[in-house]
């Protein structure tokens, strides 16, 4: 298996391709709220702040912005197709190296650490940005997260993750986590593979390889 590193992964096909479905709405069949499992304007309370991993097209925040003008929501995305601007801060960086300023009360990322590099530090670092009693919420699929074999490191990865504070729904294939975490986990990110092929969702993702590292 032939690992990549972040900069090169980032300009693959298969992470910065246009064909990727970035048009979600927070609402309806295919929405956030259903790929979540939670109906995300509910959880919010007034002048909460909303930070969107791997936003896309950014159309779900823009649709929160235009139903709660008091919120305060930011998406990041690496390509910056944004919809439109407006009440939505939209921010064109990589997650594994940007940073906010301040906290939130909800991080979330919809289908995008399929295609992240470095997923456990992307994980450490959502939840590092959560409020005291802030929710980190997203996609995740750990059978994404490889040992340095090429085999499945979940094995692994979950019992540290849960001890880390993270719950992982294996079905519905959700990662949660409340309130801040500025801790470690005891992996080595060693690279990407973009040819890992398709993940559950049927589209091609990436494979993270690690290897345990004493914390
Ligand atoms: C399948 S799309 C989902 C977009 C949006 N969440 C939605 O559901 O409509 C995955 C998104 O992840 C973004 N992405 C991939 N790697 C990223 C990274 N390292 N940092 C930020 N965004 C990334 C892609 O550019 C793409 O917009």
């Amino acid at each position: 298996m032939e690992l990549l590193a972040d900069d090169v992964l980032e300009a693959s096909p298969v992470v910065a391709n246009r064909a990727m479905n970035r048009e979600r709405r927070l609402a309806g069949r295919d929405g956030y709220a259903r790929v979540l499992g939670f109906d995300v304007l509910a959880f919010l309370r007034p002048g909460a702040r909303w930070l969107d991993l791997c936003c896309g097209s950014g159309r779900a925040l823009l649709d929160a912005a235009a139903a709660r003008p008091d919120l305060d929501v930011t998406g990041v995305d690496l390509v910056g197709f944004f919809a439109a601007s407006g009440p939505v801060r939209f921010e064109t960086a990589s997650i594994t190296t940007w940073a906010p300023a301040g906290e939130f009360d909800l991080v979330t990322c919809v289908h995008g650490l399929h295609y992240v590099g470095d997923k456990l530090g992307a994980l450490l670092r959502a939840a590092s940005w959560l409020a005291r009693d802030g929710v980190f919420a997203a996609n995740f699929d750990v059978a994404g997260v490889r040992l340095p074999d090429g085999a499945p490191a979940a094995r692994r990865v979950l019992p540290a993750l849960r001890e880390a504070g993270f719950t992982y729904d294996g079905r519905a294939r959700r990662i949660r986590r409340e309130g801040p975490f500025d801790g470690a986990l005891p992996f080595r990110y060693l690279g990407a593979d973009d040819r890992a092929g398709p993940n559950y969702t049927g589209q091609p993702a990436v494979h993270s390889c690690y290897e345990p590292s004493p914390l």
